[in-house]
């Protein structure tokens, strides 16, 4: 079975995290399938709202770890970096269930939705810091606008998780609910969304984003470069080859 499943039902595309076992982290070939399906459903009359899900224990573990180590994304024209453009400025509703953990991009991505249920069980943590990274997906420009400078900050330099009613507080998060209802209760709110005039939606998300979008890519540009020469250099291989290896990260040399 395909690790992202796409499912297309009274205009409402669902796209599910399916790798449970490797807890839903998102490999190259993924975020392929995650940027062509989003593609697609910009002209498709028969797509008018987005839902991403996971499972009811796991969002997503965020990206493949084994990826980064063995072929780290590079360029702009990268599956990942694909998927970010078009998640950013994808036109329609984008709702994301969320139960469980959401590390990294599995929390980033969920800047470029435009409502978030969530599972009380959902734990979301951008933890770019202890991996030697630093952000992605906009986040160092969305994350203090959402959160405002401080909450940022501990959530970007910490890498801490936070829980469903924190973000519930900070307007990451729309709803809480028991884990099991969460994929539920997004696709009851994408059915209303789709049955209301596609066009109402659009303006109505494009004057939301209040013209931002050229910031949002552009700092995109700006993260991606940094990230991706991180992603080569010696901290991040050590905590890359630390959690391969299930270790403790050693960076008292870095
Ligand atoms: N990339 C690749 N494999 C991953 C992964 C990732 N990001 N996250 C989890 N996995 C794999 C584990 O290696 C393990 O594989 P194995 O069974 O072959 O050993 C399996 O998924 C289960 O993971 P495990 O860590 O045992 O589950 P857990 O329930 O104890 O913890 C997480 C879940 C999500 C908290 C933990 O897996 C984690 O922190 N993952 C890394 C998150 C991360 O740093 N992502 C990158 C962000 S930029």
């Amino acid at each position: 079975m395909s690790d992202i499943l796409r499912h297309v039902d009274n205009g409402v595309m669902t796209l599910t995290f399916n790798r449970v076992d490797k807890k839903n982290s998102i490999t190259a070939a993924m975020y392929a399938t995650l940027a062509d399906a989003l593609a697609q459903a910009v002209d498709d009359a028969n797509v008018r709202v987005v839902v991403f899900q996971g499972h009811e224990t796991i969002f997503s573990a965020g990206n493949d770890i084994g990826d980064f180590l063995n072929q780290p994304p590079s360029g702009k024209e990268s599956p990942v970096y694909r998927f970010l453009r078009n998640i950013a400025s994808f036109p329609k509703p984008i709702l994301a269930a969320v139960s469980g953990p959401a590390v990294g991009i599995g929390t980033t991505m969920l800047f470029h939705c435009d409502l978030v249920i969530a599972g009380d069980n959902a734990a979301f943590s951008m933890p770019f810091v202890n991996l030697g990274l630093c952000p992605e997906a906009a986040s160092s420009l969305l994350v203090p606008q959402m959160m405002g400078y401080h909450r940022a900050a501990e959530a970007l330099l910490m890498g801490e998780p936070f829980m469903a009613e924190a973000a519930l507080e900070v307007g990451l998060v729309n709803r809480v609910v028991p884990p099991t209802e969460a994929n539920g209760v997004a696709q009851q709110q994408a059915r209303k969304l789709a049955a209301k005039p596609l066009s109402s939606l659009i303006e109505t998300k494009r004057l939301l984003k209040g013209g931002q979008q050229a910031a949002v890519l552009q700092r995109m540009d700006e993260e991606g470069a940094v990230f991706g020469r991180m992603l080569r250099e010696p901290a991040a291989r050590e905590a890359f080859g630390a959690f391969m290896e299930k270790r403790k990260p050693d960076f008292s040399k870095l």
